[in-house]
């Protein structure tokens, strides 16, 4: 079977479809992607068809989409730093550039040898966050690859985790202004950096410097969205509706996924910003709107 250097026959089937939505597909990292920071920690690995980063205490690394985005479906498959990762953090993201920019974030809080991941999400609009969840994982994220995936549209962003929602954001702008992200083309990025500040146990836990370089593998990307072109947003927020990742499907949890989402909250849940009366001593308005 011929396989380019990112092929699978699956991702060029997911190729063919996104073509026609005026999406993306991956066809070679270096038609699709960008090196941000420290090119020589970002490793395109022809084996995996994937992305090898490495962090060392001289540099994490990034590489981005060199097109961006206004909704779609955005997957990644990742295997987390086995062993020691304490201090760590490794990321898959969408981010626009600016002043008030907007964000929807996957970060991945490394930990101790046989401590557990920590799977933190946010969503920046118009320059806010301060969303923060956190999640322990069902399985062991450094063992195999598993998929990542954020479903954005005009509706709703649902962060899924090997398909299981372990999150929603709804679009409530008509009672909240700029509280969603709706106009700012996004980049999708991955990285790995240096949290010992943060990360771990709040930041009692640095980077363990003699188990570097830190190493974290990406593959499979599927990026099925409306693609940016010529700055000319209007393209992806005009005459939508054709789009699969706006349907209504998309647009709010079906009995099962809602029952899904449930369990991951009240099984797997460190951390919610909605609850944490500390910070905010009443709910932020949003809160409501996204919890079952
Ligand atoms: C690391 O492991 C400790 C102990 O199990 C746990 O409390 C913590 O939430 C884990 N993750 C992070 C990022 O601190
Ligand atoms: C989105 O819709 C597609 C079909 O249009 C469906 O296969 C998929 O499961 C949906 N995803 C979510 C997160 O609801």
């Amino acid at each position: 079977m011929a396989m380019g250097l990112f092929g699978s026959p699956r991702l060029f089937l997911a190729c063919s479809i996104a073509v026609l939505l005026f999406g993306s597909c991956l066809a070679a990292f270096n038609d699709e992607f960008t090196k941000v920071w420290t090119p020589e920690h970002v490793v395109p690995d022809d084996a995996s068809n994937g992305v090898k980063l490495m962090l060392t205490e001289v540099a994490g690394a990034q590489f981005a989409t060199i097109n961006s985005y206004l909704y779609g479906s955005f997957s990644i498959k990742l295997k987390l730093i086995a062993g020691e990762s304490a201090g760590t953090v490794c990321s898959f993201y969408l981010t626009s550039y600016g002043a008030n920019h907007d964000e929807i974030d996957f970060e991945f809080l490394g930990n101790e040898t046989g401590q557990p991941y920590v799977l933190h999400t946010n969503v920046f609009a118009n320059g806010v966050g301060s969303r923060e969840q956190r999640i322990f994982l069902w399985f062991d994220p450094t063992a195999d690859f598993h998929t990542y995936s954020v479903v954005w549209n005009h509706k709703q962003i649902t962060w899924l985790v090997d398909d299981t929602p372990i999150r929603i954001y709804k679009n409530i702008e008509s009672v909240l202004p700029n509280s969603y992200p709706t106009k700012q083309p996004q980049v999708v990025a991955m990285s790995i950096f240096d949290a010992s500040t943060w990360a771990t146990r709040g930041g009692a836990v640095p980077a363990k410097w003699e188990h570097a370089p830190f190493e974290v593998n990406y593959r499979d990307f599927s990026f099925q969205a409306c693609k940016v072109l010529n700055n000319d947003v209007n393209s992806c927020t005009r005459n939508y509706e054709g789009n699969w990742w706006e349907s209504a499907e998309n647009q709010s949890l079906n009995p099962t996924r809602a029952s899904q989402l449930k369990n991951v909250h009240q099984n797997y849940m460190v951390y919610d910003y909605c609850t944490d009366r500390t910070r905010y001593p009443t709910a932020p308005v949003e809160c409501s709107y996204n919890s079952l």
